[in-house]
Protein backbone atom coordinates (compact mmCIF):
# COMPACT_ATOMS: atom_id res chain seq x y z
CA UNK A 1 0.00 0.00 0.00
CA UNK A 2 1.11 3.28 -0.74
CA UNK A 3 0.41 7.05 -0.44
CA UNK A 4 -0.41 8.36 -4.05
CA UNK A 5 0.74 11.94 -5.04
CA UNK A 6 -1.67 13.30 -6.25
CA UNK A 7 -0.29 13.98 -9.68
CA UNK A 8 0.84 10.69 -10.11
CA UNK A 9 -2.52 9.19 -8.80
CA UNK A 10 -4.35 8.65 -12.73
CA UNK A 11 -0.86 7.30 -14.55
CA UNK A 12 -0.49 4.58 -11.62
CA UNK A 13 -4.22 3.57 -11.93
CA UNK A 14 -3.90 3.31 -15.40
CA UNK A 15 -0.05 1.46 -15.36
CA UNK A 16 0.61 -0.47 -12.87
CA UNK A 17 -2.22 -1.03 -9.58
CA UNK A 18 0.30 -4.33 -8.25
CA UNK A 19 3.60 -2.64 -8.02
CA UNK A 20 3.10 -0.25 -5.30
CA UNK A 21 5.22 -1.16 -1.78
CA UNK A 22 2.37 -3.76 -1.53
CA UNK A 23 3.06 -5.34 1.96
CA UNK A 24 1.53 -8.89 1.60
CA UNK A 25 0.76 -10.34 4.91
CA UNK A 26 2.59 -13.16 3.23
CA UNK A 27 5.60 -11.61 3.06
CA UNK A 28 5.41 -10.91 6.49
CA UNK A 29 2.81 -13.50 8.06
CA UNK A 30 3.15 -11.95 11.83
CA UNK A 31 0.13 -13.39 13.17
CA UNK A 32 -0.65 -12.68 16.80
CA UNK A 33 -1.75 -16.24 17.52
CA UNK A 34 -3.24 -15.97 20.86
CA UNK A 35 -5.81 -13.07 19.32
CA UNK A 36 -6.51 -15.39 16.71
CA UNK A 37 -7.41 -17.95 18.88
CA UNK A 38 -9.52 -15.78 21.53
CA UNK A 39 -11.28 -13.90 19.52
CA UNK A 40 -11.43 -15.19 16.35
CA UNK A 41 -12.04 -18.41 16.82
CA UNK A 42 -14.98 -18.85 14.62
CA UNK A 43 -12.22 -19.60 12.00
CA UNK A 44 -11.63 -22.97 13.21
CA UNK A 45 -14.86 -23.57 14.49
CA UNK A 46 -16.42 -23.05 10.97
CA UNK A 47 -14.18 -25.65 9.79
CA UNK A 48 -15.26 -28.52 11.94
CA UNK A 49 -18.01 -29.17 9.38
CA UNK A 50 -15.01 -28.93 6.90
CA UNK A 51 -13.84 -31.98 8.58
CA UNK A 52 -17.18 -33.72 7.90
CA UNK A 53 -16.52 -33.11 4.17
CA UNK A 54 -13.03 -34.88 4.40
CA UNK A 55 -14.33 -38.01 6.50
CA UNK A 56 -10.88 -39.01 7.15
CA UNK A 57 -10.26 -42.31 7.33
CA UNK A 58 -7.88 -44.09 10.29
CA UNK A 59 -4.46 -44.77 8.78
CA UNK A 60 -4.88 -42.53 5.94
CA UNK A 61 -2.07 -39.58 5.93
CA UNK A 62 -3.11 -36.42 5.69
CA UNK A 63 -1.58 -32.79 5.45
CA UNK A 64 -3.58 -30.16 6.74
CA UNK A 65 -2.55 -27.11 4.30
CA UNK A 66 -2.59 -23.92 6.35
CA UNK A 67 -2.97 -25.26 9.64
CA UNK A 68 -2.54 -21.81 11.71
CA UNK A 69 -2.90 -23.12 15.43
CA UNK A 70 -3.57 -26.50 14.77
CA UNK A 71 -7.07 -27.69 16.14
CA UNK A 72 -8.77 -28.73 12.95
CA UNK A 73 -5.40 -30.46 12.07
CA UNK A 74 -6.32 -31.91 15.70
CA UNK A 75 -9.84 -32.65 14.90
CA UNK A 76 -7.96 -35.06 12.08
CA UNK A 77 -5.76 -36.86 14.20
CA UNK A 78 -8.62 -36.95 16.82
CA UNK A 79 -10.61 -39.12 13.26
CA UNK A 80 -7.49 -41.58 13.59
CA UNK A 81 -5.78 -40.14 10.67
CA UNK A 82 -1.82 -39.55 10.64
CA UNK A 83 -1.64 -35.93 9.79
CA UNK A 84 0.82 -33.44 9.23
CA UNK A 85 -0.34 -29.69 9.40
CA UNK A 86 1.74 -26.86 7.19
CA UNK A 87 1.72 -23.43 7.66
CA UNK A 88 3.79 -20.64 6.61
CA UNK A 89 3.70 -18.64 9.70
CA UNK A 90 6.28 -19.44 12.62
CA UNK A 91 4.02 -18.00 15.57
CA UNK A 92 1.52 -20.69 14.31
CA UNK A 93 3.57 -23.21 14.07
CA UNK A 94 5.13 -22.77 17.82
CA UNK A 95 1.57 -22.54 19.10
CA UNK A 96 -0.11 -25.64 17.65
CA UNK A 97 3.45 -27.52 18.55
CA UNK A 98 2.80 -26.04 22.17
CA UNK A 99 -1.19 -26.97 21.83
CA UNK A 100 -0.13 -30.09 20.37
CA UNK A 101 2.74 -31.71 21.18
CA UNK A 102 2.46 -35.31 19.68
CA UNK A 103 1.38 -33.33 16.59
CA UNK A 104 3.42 -32.68 13.50
CA UNK A 105 4.10 -29.37 12.25
CA UNK A 106 5.92 -28.50 9.89
CA UNK A 107 6.83 -24.65 8.65
CA UNK A 108 6.75 -23.91 4.95
CA UNK A 109 5.40 -22.31 2.10
CA UNK A 110 1.94 -23.54 0.36
CA UNK A 111 3.90 -22.72 -2.76
CA UNK A 112 6.89 -24.15 -2.78
CA UNK A 113 6.51 -26.94 0.14
CA UNK A 114 8.11 -30.40 -1.56
CA UNK A 115 6.19 -33.09 -1.30
CA UNK A 116 9.53 -35.08 -0.50
CA UNK A 117 10.21 -33.28 2.09
CA UNK A 118 11.30 -35.19 5.12
CA UNK A 119 9.92 -33.19 7.48
CA UNK A 120 6.64 -34.20 6.16
CA UNK A 121 7.67 -38.16 6.98
CA UNK A 122 6.97 -40.21 5.00
CA UNK A 123 7.85 -41.79 1.04
CA UNK A 124 4.64 -42.20 0.36
CA UNK A 125 1.93 -39.94 -0.76
CA UNK A 126 -1.28 -38.18 0.63
CA UNK A 127 -4.83 -39.46 0.63
CA UNK A 128 -5.61 -36.03 1.12
CA UNK A 129 -5.11 -32.68 1.63
CA UNK A 130 -7.52 -30.68 3.78
CA UNK A 131 -7.27 -26.64 3.73
CA UNK A 132 -9.49 -24.38 5.84
CA UNK A 133 -9.08 -20.46 5.31
CA UNK A 134 -5.93 -20.49 3.77
CA UNK A 135 -5.70 -20.40 0.61
CA UNK A 136 -7.23 -17.12 0.39
CA UNK A 137 -3.89 -15.51 1.47
CA UNK A 138 -1.84 -16.77 -1.68
CA UNK A 139 -1.97 -14.46 -4.29
CA UNK A 140 -3.51 -14.73 -7.61
CA UNK A 141 -0.49 -15.67 -9.83
CA UNK A 142 0.79 -18.29 -7.07
CA UNK A 143 -2.17 -19.82 -6.92
CA UNK A 144 -0.76 -22.49 -9.30
CA UNK A 145 2.05 -23.12 -8.00
CA UNK A 146 0.10 -23.89 -4.79
CA UNK A 147 -2.61 -26.38 -6.77
CA UNK A 148 0.33 -28.01 -8.18
CA UNK A 149 2.56 -28.65 -5.01
CA UNK A 150 -0.83 -30.31 -3.27
CA UNK A 151 -1.33 -31.93 -6.76
CA UNK A 152 2.09 -33.86 -6.37
CA UNK A 153 1.29 -34.34 -2.54
CA UNK A 154 -1.32 -36.72 -3.27
CA UNK A 155 -1.57 -40.04 -4.61
CA UNK A 156 -3.65 -40.57 -7.57
CA UNK A 157 -7.90 -40.89 -6.55
CA UNK A 158 -6.39 -38.66 -3.12
CA UNK A 159 -8.78 -35.70 -2.41
CA UNK A 160 -8.41 -32.09 -2.20
CA UNK A 161 -11.22 -30.63 0.76
CA UNK A 162 -10.68 -27.06 0.99
CA UNK A 163 -12.76 -23.91 2.06
CA UNK A 164 -11.84 -20.24 1.32
CA UNK A 165 -13.27 -16.55 1.09
CA UNK A 166 -15.00 -16.98 -2.57
CA UNK A 167 -15.92 -13.83 -4.45
CA UNK A 168 -17.24 -11.04 -3.15
CA UNK A 169 -15.90 -12.63 0.57
CA UNK A 170 -16.29 -9.28 3.04
CA UNK A 171 -16.63 -7.09 0.44
CA UNK A 172 -18.63 -4.34 2.22
CA UNK A 173 -15.29 -4.13 4.43
CA UNK A 174 -13.27 -4.25 1.88
CA UNK A 175 -15.05 -1.14 -0.08
CA UNK A 176 -15.23 0.89 3.02
CA UNK A 177 -11.60 0.82 3.56
CA UNK A 178 -10.27 1.11 0.08
CA UNK A 179 -12.70 4.20 0.10
CA UNK A 180 -12.02 5.72 3.07
CA UNK A 181 -8.11 5.34 2.24
CA UNK A 182 -8.14 6.49 -1.05
CA UNK A 183 -10.13 9.82 0.07
CA UNK A 184 -6.98 10.46 2.40
CA UNK A 185 -4.69 9.70 -0.74
CA UNK A 186 -3.92 5.81 -0.22
CA UNK A 187 -3.78 3.58 -3.03
CA UNK A 188 -4.30 0.13 -1.81
CA UNK A 189 -4.45 -3.30 -3.32
CA UNK A 190 -6.75 -6.11 -1.68
CA UNK A 191 -4.26 -8.71 -0.02
CA UNK A 192 -6.72 -11.13 -0.76
CA UNK A 193 -7.70 -13.48 -3.64
CA UNK A 194 -11.16 -14.40 -3.39
CA UNK A 195 -12.33 -16.72 -6.34
CA UNK A 196 -15.55 -17.25 -8.02
CA UNK A 197 -16.45 -21.02 -8.59
CA UNK A 198 -16.03 -20.22 -12.28
CA UNK A 199 -12.43 -19.38 -11.74
CA UNK A 200 -11.47 -21.71 -9.54
CA UNK A 201 -12.85 -25.02 -10.79
CA UNK A 202 -11.14 -24.70 -14.18
CA UNK A 203 -8.19 -23.84 -12.70
CA UNK A 204 -7.93 -27.19 -10.42
CA UNK A 205 -8.43 -29.05 -13.44
CA UNK A 206 -5.57 -27.49 -15.08
CA UNK A 207 -3.30 -29.10 -12.22
CA UNK A 208 -5.15 -32.54 -12.35
CA UNK A 209 -8.08 -32.81 -10.23
CA UNK A 210 -11.41 -33.47 -11.07
CA UNK A 211 -13.66 -31.17 -8.94
CA UNK A 212 -16.74 -33.37 -7.34
CA UNK A 213 -18.70 -30.86 -5.38
CA UNK A 214 -18.09 -26.85 -5.14
CA UNK A 215 -20.46 -24.53 -3.65
CA UNK A 216 -20.15 -20.35 -3.38
CA UNK A 217 -22.79 -19.52 0.12
CA UNK A 218 -23.32 -16.51 2.28
CA UNK A 219 -21.77 -17.05 5.59
CA UNK A 220 -23.01 -13.72 7.89
CA UNK A 221 -20.49 -14.18 10.67
CA UNK A 222 -20.83 -12.78 14.21
CA UNK A 223 -17.78 -10.78 15.32
CA UNK A 224 -16.48 -10.83 19.39
CA UNK A 225 -16.32 -7.59 21.25
CA UNK A 226 -18.99 -6.04 20.58
CA UNK A 227 -18.61 -2.47 19.15
CA UNK A 228 -15.11 -2.78 18.63
CA UNK A 229 -15.67 -5.97 16.94
CA UNK A 230 -15.44 -4.77 13.20
CA UNK A 231 -11.89 -2.80 14.38
CA UNK A 232 -10.26 -5.74 16.06
CA UNK A 233 -11.59 -7.45 13.05
CA UNK A 234 -9.30 -4.90 10.51
CA UNK A 235 -6.20 -5.52 12.61
CA UNK A 236 -6.23 -9.32 12.58
CA UNK A 237 -7.41 -9.86 8.97
CA UNK A 238 -6.78 -6.43 7.21
CA UNK A 239 -4.03 -4.51 9.01
CA UNK A 240 -1.67 -4.98 5.18
CA UNK A 241 -4.02 -1.84 4.22
CA UNK A 242 -2.52 -0.07 6.72
CA UNK A 243 1.06 -0.26 6.07
CA UNK A 244 2.43 3.11 5.45
CA UNK A 245 -0.71 4.96 7.28
CA UNK A 246 0.31 7.74 9.04
CA UNK A 247 -0.43 6.86 12.88
CA UNK A 248 -2.62 10.42 13.35
CA UNK A 249 -4.60 9.04 10.58
CA UNK A 250 -5.65 5.24 11.53
CA UNK A 251 -8.19 6.00 14.09
CA UNK A 252 -10.13 8.88 11.36
CA UNK A 253 -10.18 5.88 9.20
CA UNK A 254 -11.18 3.18 11.32
CA UNK A 255 -14.32 5.58 12.32
CA UNK A 256 -15.01 6.13 8.38
CA UNK A 257 -15.12 2.65 7.81
CA UNK A 258 -16.90 1.56 10.94
CA UNK A 259 -19.84 4.37 9.56
CA UNK A 260 -19.55 3.47 6.31
CA UNK A 261 -20.30 -0.44 7.28
CA UNK A 262 -22.59 0.14 9.90
CA UNK A 263 -25.83 0.34 8.25
CA UNK A 264 -25.68 -3.10 6.66
CA UNK A 265 -23.22 -4.51 8.96
CA UNK A 266 -24.36 -3.84 12.93
CA UNK A 267 -27.05 -4.89 14.64
CA UNK A 268 -27.85 -2.32 17.33
CA UNK A 269 -29.48 -5.49 19.16
CA UNK A 270 -27.62 -6.99 20.82
CA UNK A 271 -24.69 -4.77 19.93
CA UNK A 272 -22.32 -6.82 17.55
CA UNK A 273 -20.93 -6.43 13.84
CA UNK A 274 -21.39 -9.42 11.15
CA UNK A 275 -19.06 -9.24 8.41
CA UNK A 276 -20.26 -10.73 5.32
CA UNK A 277 -18.48 -13.38 4.78
CA UNK A 278 -18.91 -15.68 1.28
CA UNK A 279 -16.70 -19.07 1.14
CA UNK A 280 -15.68 -21.44 -1.70
CA UNK A 281 -16.09 -24.90 -0.59
CA UNK A 282 -15.04 -27.89 -2.88
CA UNK A 283 -13.97 -31.21 -2.70
CA UNK A 284 -11.39 -32.50 -5.74
CA UNK A 285 -10.12 -35.88 -6.41
CA UNK A 286 -6.59 -36.18 -7.70
CA UNK A 287 -6.66 -37.92 -11.71
CA UNK A 288 -3.86 -40.28 -12.68
CA UNK A 289 -1.43 -38.33 -14.43
CA UNK A 290 -1.64 -38.78 -17.86
CA UNK A 291 1.99 -37.15 -18.95
CA UNK A 292 0.53 -34.30 -20.92
CA UNK A 293 0.29 -31.74 -18.17
C1 LIG B 1 -11.81 -15.20 5.40
O1 LIG B 1 -11.52 -16.18 6.06
O2 LIG B 1 -12.77 -15.18 4.65
C2 LIG B 1 -10.98 -13.99 5.44
C3 LIG B 1 -9.78 -14.02 6.05
C4 LIG B 1 -9.02 -12.90 6.03
C5 LIG B 1 -9.43 -11.75 5.45
C6 LIG B 1 -10.62 -11.73 4.85
C7 LIG B 1 -11.41 -12.85 4.86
Amino acid sequence: MTRREPAARDERDRTDRSDGAGHDRRDDPAWDASAYDDTHSFVYEYGESLLEDLSPNPDERILDLGCGTGHLTNGIAERGADVVGLDRSAEMIETARSTYPSLSFVRADATEFDPGDPRLAGDEPFDAVFSNAALHWIDDPEQDAALQSVRDALRPGGRFVAELGGAGNVETIANALETALAERGYDVDRPWYFPSFGDYAPRLESHGFEVRVARLFDRPTDLEEGDDGLRNWIEMFAGDFFEGVADDEREAILEAVEDACRPDLFREEPGTWIADYRRLRFAAVAVEDDGDR
